[in-house]
């Protein structure tokens, strides 16, 4: 079997994946017509040519451009039954999607209009293909921890339908320590944590979103690499982190994929992911993210396995259910 048949073939968990970055420039334009809001493009090769990044930020603006074109219940649902089809083509049985609040209720989108239409997809998607889910709010950190605490307030009432919160959007001049409240409150409320960290910024933010923001995995966290003390704590206490390789190439965190720190984290014992961030930004889906990375770094198929099988590892699902997948990965050969 050759790799892309192996990937192809190995149940996965997607752990980091927004939402709203899985939004492909068909859809934006279709979108943009039904709700009568404008662009500045024409056609899809101009939001093709558009996406060209120095930088996170430079990202995050064109991102927080496109995602005004979701407006009606009907749009989340279909941007979310759309990725549920790719996550069907890539056999990614479980997926932890993010979605961003604060970009939809800046704009007057009712909270309920963004999780109803998100969830409502998900549920089909798991009646017609079984794949299975959870969701995570993410707060934006270029905005206050007072509108983030406003944020964790307005979700209560869909608490059933949201597994944790994140932490996501420019990470340089935002570190953990700001929302040091909020992600105590959202534990205290019985949602899991989890942030983005070490992307952009340097291992400090990724001590502290560990020991400030207690999360239980890392968004991110490659520039951990730069400090063997902190590499040390994730390996001993088993963090997890959600490694994204077409987006830090994309974005610049590396300048080649052959320079990626992902294989040395690996063999070094940190429980890594691939994932696939902003899908439709970065140029690829998991799949695709799990195939680039393997010929880069030259991965192995016992490393692909093993990737694979830490999705599980570092998901949500019942220890129940991370046993089923672990069995039927290894049962592929
Ligand atoms: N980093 C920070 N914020 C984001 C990202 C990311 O990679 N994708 C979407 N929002
Ligand atoms: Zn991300």
């Amino acid at each position: 079997m050759n790799l892309q048949e192996l990937i192809a073939q190995l149940p996965k968990a997607e752990l980091h994946m927004h939402i709203e970055g899985s939004l492909e420039p068909e859809l934006m334009l279709q979108l943009a017509n039904r709700n009568g809001i404008a662009l500045p493009y024409q056609s899809v090769e101009e939001i093709k040519q558009a996406y060209q990044f120095s930088n996170l930020q430079d990202f995050l603006d064109i991102y927080y451009q496109g995602a005004g074109v979701l407006v009606k219940e009907q749009d989340f649902y279909d941007l979310t039954m759309a990725y549920v089809k790719k996550c069907h083509q890539d056999n990614v049985v479980h997926t932890e999607i993010f979605f961003d609040p604060q970009t939809h209720t800046e704009r007057n989108i009712s909270f309920e209009t963004v999780i109803n239409g998100i969830t409502r997809a998900l549920a089909d998607g798991e009646t017609k293909f079984g794949i299975t889910s959870h969701v995570i709010m993410c707060f934006l950190r270029h905005l206050s921890e007072e509108q983030a605490l406003k944020t964790l307030e307005m979700s209560l009432p869909f608490k059933q339908l949201i597994k944790g919160v994140g932490l996501d959007s420019s990470e340089l001049g935002h570190p953990p320590e700001k929302f040091q409240r909020v992600f105590a409150e959202a534990i205290n409320a019985g949602y899991e944590a989890v942030a983005h960290a070490g992307e952009e910024g340097d291992p400090s933010y990724i001590w502290g979103a560990l020991d400030l923001l207690s999360v239980s995995r890392v968004d991110h966290g490659v520039r951990s690499i730069e400090d063997p003390k902190l590499v040390d704590r994730l390996v001993k206490e088993q963090i997890p982190l959600t490694v994204c390789p077409l987006s830090n190439l994309k974005l610049k965190v590396f300048n080649d994929l052959k320079d990626h720190c992902l294989k040395k984290l690996l063999d070094k014992g940190v429980v890594v992911t691939i994932n696939s961030d902003d899908p439709a930004y970065f140029g690829g889906y998991v799949s695709q993210n799990y195939l680039e990375t393997a010929e880069a770094l030259e991965l192995q198929a016992e490393d692909i396995k093993l990737i694979a099988k830490n999705s599980f590892k570092a998901s949500f699902i019942s220890d129940d259910l991370k046993l089923k997948w672990y069995e039927a990965i290894d049962n592929i050969n």
